[in-house]
């Protein structure tokens, strides 16, 4: 069978769902393909922090009322070490800036709701696609749905397929430089079904390992403990994960509320950019071109600034044929990507244990960056400023 569609968006994450839902409100048609089903797409924890301007784009695209209701505004967060904690208020450094808690996975949820009231495809559970004719002004999505082969011809490919998508391995030998990094440590992370034992998010730097305390709701608390990059989920039963939270997040008069763990799960920290982010007909957004480690939190925001880039120049090459802002598509994103990799670098560096720090020479760096930052107010207006994704 063979179908014709303007954009052809491979994944249905963040980045898929913003695009085809911008392209929508422009008049312009797409299709989405999706290889899990909507169940897994839906239920997939991931972190859940928004700057304003994600909140605000989501919003002015008809899809923020939930997150307006059920979003949690916070104005800081707490670093923790030597026991202590030091609070970054956001709000007074930046003037007036902060960031919104909603899971990832409720953001996608509202984007699928607002896709399917649309009544533009989205296609879950297709197998084996395939991009080809990159190159040409004809490029075609194949792949299977149901049983049956299909073919989608486009006018262009968006690649929001995340990083182990196909897309990206689409372009030919040679076009992309990968610039990446992979930390010697994972995240495990939990959620419980408990209230959070703090209102703000905790970053904790500890000898055992690095520490996370936030949340998703007034009733669920999501934490996360420094581990090995391969560590088997099963060499952490559950009191154990609790003891080491108890350890690590020591500090007087503070507790940490404990509660049924409802998911489990075990992230590697790794860093990754290929350049550029475009060939041909194929423009590549999100985790598919772009990785950050966790710890500052951008994943998700720097997926929605692409595909705000790349909606605008595609709705320009649409009215009018004009290419002006499609060709500097991967240079308007990569300035922003490459921000943002410096500071998920930087709160990693800063806040993790290094395993192979013989003498504690990084430990002691780590402390003097730490005491800098909590007593230094323009060190910490620079992680304000970083953190809640201003830029001036
Ligand atoms: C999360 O809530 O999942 C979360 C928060 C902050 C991070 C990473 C993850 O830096």
């Amino acid at each position: 069978m063979s179908e014709r569609t303007q954009v052809g968006i491979v994944g249905a994450g963040p980045a898929g769902l913003v695009l085809g839902h911008l392209l929508h409100l422009r008049g312009i048609d797409s299709v989405i393909l999706e290889d899990r089903d909507r169940d897994y797409v839906e239920k997939r924890v991931r972190a859940g922090v928004l700057e304003q301007g994600t909140v605000d784009l989501l919003t002015e695209m008809g899809v923020g009322g939930r997150l307006q209701r059920e979003g949690l505004v916070h104005h800081g967060v707490e670093l923790r070490f030597d026991r202590r904690g030091h609070r970054i208020p956001f709000d007074e450094l930046t003037g007036g800036c902060g960031i919104t808690i909603y899971g990832q996975q409720e953001v996608v949820k509202d984007l699928i709701a607002a896709r399917l009231e649309t009544g533009r495809p989205l296609l879950f559970e297709v197998d084996d696609v395939r991009p080809e004719g990159l190159d040409t002004d004809r490029p075609t999505l194949r792949f299977r749905h149901g049983g049956d082969e299909r073919e989608l011809r486009c006018d262009f490919i968006a690649g929001c397929d995340g990083f182990h998508g196909v897309c990206r391995d689409a372009v030919p030998d040679g076009v992309l430089t990968r610039h990446e990094r992979a930390y010697p440590f994972g995240w495990l992370g939990i959620l419980a079904e408990v209230a959070p034992s703090s209102e703000e998010l905790i970053y904790c730097h500890h000898d055992r390992g690095f520490a996370l305390h936030s949340m998703r709701s007034p009733e669920l608390t999501r934490l996360y403990l420094q581990c090995e990059p391969d560590e088997p989920i099963e060499s952490w039963p559950d009191e154990r994960i609790w003891e080491e939270l108890h350890a690590r997040f020591e500090s007087e008069g503070w507790a940490l509320k404990e509660g049924p763990i409802v998911e489990k799960g075990v992230t590697p920290m790794r860093s990754f950019v290929a350049e550029p982010m475009q060939h041909g007909r194929l423009f590549l957004a999100g985790d598919a071109v772009h990785i950050v480690p966790a710890t500052g939190a951008k994943g998700l925001n720097l997926a929605v600034a692409d595909v705000r880039v790349l909606a605008d120049g595609l709705s320009r090459w649409f009215s009018n044929q004009d290419d002006t802002l499609l060709r500097s598509y991967s240079e308007q994103c990569l300035g922003r990507v490459w921000h943002a990799q410096y500071f998920a670098w930087w709160m990693t560096q800063l806040l993790h244990r290094m395993p192979d720090d013989g003498d504690g020479f990084q430990t002691k760096l780590q402390r003097a960056q730490l005491s800098h930052v909590v007593s230094s107010r323009a060190a910490a207006t620079a992680l304000a400023e970083n953190y809640v994704g201003l830029r001036r």
